[in-house]
Parts: structure tokens; sequence; C-alpha cells
């Protein structure tokens, strides 16, 4: 199938497209690169060995993005494109509904025009805010704490109800839990343009020398150790769940929702002891004060997604700290200049 991928060359797009590639789709990248490298389509077409159709647009420019289906046979979309910082959401509601919610609208518009009536859309477990039950099942009471999680909310609300008006859609919502780790190859991963706010990245960049300590957000909350639990999943899993979503589609119409979580928690110093033992480096932290906003335990009921998609996550939390580190290792700089070059790179035996 011809799949348009938006967000493409982003972290999880990046990885999602791999697997698409290598299940025999034929891929079509629209991505504006605003959190994102052009050198991940260089490390894409070195990784699948095929060219890569990719278009420099932002999904927002809707005469632009209408010529892309004007020009391009497309099957199906996967829609990833968007913003997902909670802090700038904050700080910048308009952007996150103009870029989450109107242009999600519009290219659902673009999609009904252009009779194109499958989609895969990337939420998140953002929508569960602070959850009532973990595992969270994906009927669990929705409601959200900033802009961001809100968009990702009005957007699942806008599908639902178009679906219901429109008969010959057939859509899938997927709520990530904490994607982290890197393709197996080290070529690809996540590259935050600015300090990190998430866990991995964080760590990764300690590591490397880059950032001096890990702050732990809290040691006294009601879990094993004090620090917060978070369902962390293998990037390359949550790719894998896309493409049986994707495959689903053309069983069923309407709208469905699914997890894509391993179903089981860790703590922030689970993680940091885990990467600990697989990188041989130490990870100097200091407890500091709960972050605004974090909640103390989520992880996914992700049974329907086994049930019905015959999906499951299948990496281990040391798979992904190894994945991560050696994406960090290879790339200190991520895809920018003064990386490590090809012949110098850690590979899978190195480890
Ligand atoms: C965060 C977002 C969430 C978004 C997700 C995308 C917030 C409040 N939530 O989820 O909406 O969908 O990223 O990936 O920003 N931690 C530290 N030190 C750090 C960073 C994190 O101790 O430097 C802790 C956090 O307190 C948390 C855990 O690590 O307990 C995971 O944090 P993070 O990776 O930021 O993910 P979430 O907060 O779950």
């Amino acid at each position: 199938m011809n799949i348009l991928v938006t967000g493409g060359a982003g972290y999880i797009g990046s990885h999602i497209c791999i697997e698409l590639i290598q299940t025999g789709h034929e891929i079509i990248i629209v991505d504006n690169f605003s959190n994102s490298d052009m050198e991940v389509i260089n490390r894409l077409e070195a990784i699948t060995k095929k060219k890569i159709i990719f278009l420099p647009i932002d999904i927002c420019n809707q005469e632009e993005f209408e010529k892309v289906f004007q020009n391009y046979s497309i099957d199906s979309v996967i829609h990833l494109a968007g913003s997902k910082s909670v802090l700038e959401s904050l700080n910048d509601p308009i952007k996150y509904y103009l870029q989450n919610l109107v242009c999600t609208i519009q290219l659902v518009s673009l999609m009904n025009k252009y009779k194109v009536h499958q989609l895969v859309f990337s939420s998140s477990a953002t929508v569960y805010g602070t959850p009532e039950q973990c595992p969270i099942p994906e009927t669990a009471t929705l409601k959200t704490e900033n802009p961001y999680g809100t968009t990702k909310l009005a957007v699942e609300k806008f599908l639902y109800e178009f679906a219901q008006s429109n008969h010959s859609f057939s859509i899938v919502l997927l709520r990530y839990f904490n994607p982290i780790g890197a393709h197996e190859s080290g070529m690809i991963g996540e590259d935050p343009f600015t300090i990190p706010n998430n866990l991995m990245p964080y760590i990764t960049q300690v590591a490397t020398g880059k950032l001096p300590f890990l702050d732990i957000y809290g040691n006294d909350y009601s879990t094993l150790d004090g620090t917060g639990i978070r369902d962390y999943i293998h990037v390359v899993d949550l790719a894998k769940g896309h493409v049986k979503a994707l495959e689903s589609l053309k069983e069923k119409y309407g709208w469905r929702v699914f997890n894509l979580g391993t179903g089981e928690g860790y703590s922030v110093l689970q993680v940091v002891k885990t990467f600990e033992y697989v990188s041989g480096i130490p990870i100097p932290y200091l407890i500091s004060d709960r972050r605004k906003g974090d909640v103390a335990i989520s992880y996914a009921d992700a049974t329907k997604a086994k049930q019905q998609l015959n999906w499951a996550a299948e990496k281990t939390l040391e798979d992904m700290c190894r994945d991560a580190w050696r994406w960090q290792r290879n790339n200190p700089n991520g895809y920018k200049v003064g990386n490590i070059r090809e012949g110098q790179l850690v590979y899978l035996t190195d480890l």
C-alpha cells in the first residue's frame, strides 16, 4: 500500500517508516523539519536500501499539502505531525490548537476530498490525565491538564464524531505510553533540539558527559522506591504496532482506539539502574522537587491491542536502554555534524 506519513522524519515517524518499508509498503514522508533533521532521510535510505520520497512541506500549508494528494496515489495516512511539548503548550496554546487540532481537521478534509479513507492517528496516554486506575484500559475516564493533552483529546473526539458522520472511513487512534530506545542499527533515534524534557534522552546525554547529572523529579511518591512509574515502550515495538493498526484498517470501518504500551511499569530509579547496567556508565543524579503535572503511576492495560491487533510489545527495558545508548554513543550530537563516522560506529556485538 502507499502510505502517507506526516511527521515521518521525527523520532517515532522515522522508526515507523522503516517498519512500513520492511513490510512491503511504499511511503511518502511529509515533514516540515521543525523538530527533525533532513539527515534522517539519508539514514532511512541507508537502513532500508530504498529511495525515499520525502516532501519538505508543512501540513498546515493547505495549498502545498493539497498538491501531495493531487500528485500521489495514497491508500492510507499515518498522522504524526504536530507539536508535543507540555511546557511549550502551556506558554503557547494557540500554536498547539492550530498545529495539532486545526491542521488535523484540514488533513481529514483533504482525505475526504481525495477519497483516502484510512487513517492512523498518533494520540497519547496524556488523555488519561491523572489515572484513576492502573493498568489503564482504553475505557478509562479521559481528562487533560494542559493544552498539548487537550488538543490530543480534541482530535480524538473530532475523529470519533467524523467517523459517525462518514461511514466510508476507517480510523484507528493509538495512545502511546512512553516511547524510548532507538533502532538497533544505531543510526536513528531521539534527537531533541534543546535540553531534553524526557527521561531517557536526558540520561543518555548525562552518559555522554553533555549534561552533568540527572534531576530525579521527586522520590516521595507512593511507589516501590518513591520515584514515578511509567510504561516505557521500545520505539520499534511502537512502530510495529502502527503497521498492525494500518493492516487492520481494511478489515473494519469506523473508529477504534488502542493503548500502545507494554502493560508493565518501571520507576525512574529502575530505569537509571538498568541503563547503568547495560552501558557500564554511572549516572549521577540528584533528587529534586516533583515536576508540576507529573502523575505518580501510569501504565497501560495492553490487552485490547493484543486481542484485536494481534500486537504486543516484545522488547525489554534492557533492550530499550541498550538501543538508546548505542544511538547516543554513535551520535553524540544527534543528527548534527561532528558525530562518529561510518567505520567507527558501535555495532550490536560491541555492547
Ligand atoms: C511526558 C509528558 C507527556 C508526553 C510524553 C511524551 C509531561 C508532564 N508529560 O510524559 O504529556 O506525552 O512526555 O513522551 O511532560 N523524569 C525525571 N527527570 C527528568 C525527566 C523525567 O525524573 O529529567 C521523570 C518524570 O518525573 C517521570 C518519568 O521520569 O516520572 C518520565 O518522564 P518523561 O520521560 O518526561 O515522560 P512523562 O512525564 O511520562
